[in-house]
């Protein structure tokens, strides 16, 4: 089943005295259960204000959203959410004990299991030794920490999480990458809007980029930096490797000689084919033939910049 579906969401804010500002123009996508879903987009592309449209936080103002085969607007979609707020606010007198175990009573968790429950989350997200601490005097990455233990209470099957990354130090993101990896062993579907490309080409299994109200990019990685091959690099060896490159130069990007060894650029794949060709029958080995990607964050700065 799809965990999400957006269809041609149009959203637009309306401050007061201000001019109505769309903000999606036309965003549709899937998530597919189970799966890591990286939602990608510079600051104001409208990544937050789709995540309020997916927790019906707010609703668009055409288009539909549904979870789980509900639409976003039936109180039944939220039971499936546990979700991180882009700054998780938090009462400043409890300890993290105290308001895990507050919204776990808020979100109807048996009594009986809540304490164990707190337990294991406090775990999980490496809280336990300051669990009675005041969340008042807890550092930015400790907040995120708790933010994340929250939106798991009750065993959600979709997690939502914005900007999860933020505020934490090294060893805190790749905690919480094994716990992302950790949740999606267990068959929950992951949705998490980031900047933070290392982060999305680590766990996400597809990718969305946000610009100007919809997604302009999407696909798995393997997808997306494939259909972006820069040029393809030849290196040929031998005695006339030289004169046998030479042949190809009106057609490359460029051609090196080293020695014994000539390099060769290239935009066109059928020119590969067209050299393992002529290569039968002469006396030129071809020792690489590699393709060149651009990174995600190439395609990223590409369609977000504009370059
Ligand atoms: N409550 C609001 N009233 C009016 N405009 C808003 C409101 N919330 C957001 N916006 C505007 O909508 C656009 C999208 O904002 P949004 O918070 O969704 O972006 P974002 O992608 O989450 O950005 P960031 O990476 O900075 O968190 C921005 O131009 C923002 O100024
Ligand atoms: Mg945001």
């Amino acid at each position: 089943m799809t965990a999400i579906t957006c269809k041609d969401i149009h959203f637009s804010y309306k401050p007061a005295f201000l001019k109505r500002y769309d903000v999606l123009k036309g965003l549709s996508f899937a998530v597919a259960e189970g799966s890591i879903y990286g939602f990608l987009g510079i600051n104001g592309a409208g990544k937050t204000t789709t995540i309020k449209l997916l927790n019906n936080f707010i609703k668009p103002d055409t288009g539909t959203v549904t979870i789980f085969g509900l639409d976003a607007r039936d109180i039944r979609a939220r039971s499936f959410i546990g979700y991180m707020p882009e700054n998780p606010g938090f009462y400043a007198y409890l300890n993290a004990r105290e308001f895990l175990t507050f919204i776990s009573r808020l979100k109807g968790t048996d009594r009986a299991e809540i304490k164990s429950s707190v337990d294991d989350l406090l775990r999980l997200v490496g809280l336990e030794g300051h669990a009675d601490m005041p969340v008042s005097r807890y550092s930015k990455g400790m907040g995120q920490r708790l933010g994340l233990a929250q939106a798991l209470i009750g065993n959600p099957a979709l997690v939502i999480l914005d900007e999860p990354m933020a505020n934490l130090d090294p060893i805190g993101r790749r905690a919480f990458r094994d716990i992302f990896l950790t949740l999606k062993e267990q068959g929950k579907t992951l949705f998490f809007s980031t900047h933070i490309i290392p982060d999305v080409e680590t766990l996400c299994d597809k990718v969305g980029i946000l610009m100007n109200g919809m997604i302009v990019k999407e696909g798995s990685l393997d997808d997306l930096i494939a259909s972006h091959i820069e040029y393809i690099e030849c290196i040929l060896r031998g005695r006339e490797a030289a004169a046998f490159a030479e042949r190809y130069r009106s057609q490359a990007l460029g051609v090196t000689v080293q020695a014994d060894n000539a390099i060769l650029r290239f935009a066109d794949e059928k020119l590969a084919d067209a050299i393992v060709r002529d290569l039968a029958g002469s006396t030129v080995r071809m020792v690489s033939l590699e393709a060149h990607t651009q990174s995600l964050e190439d395609i990223f700065l590409h369609v977000a910049g504009g370059r």
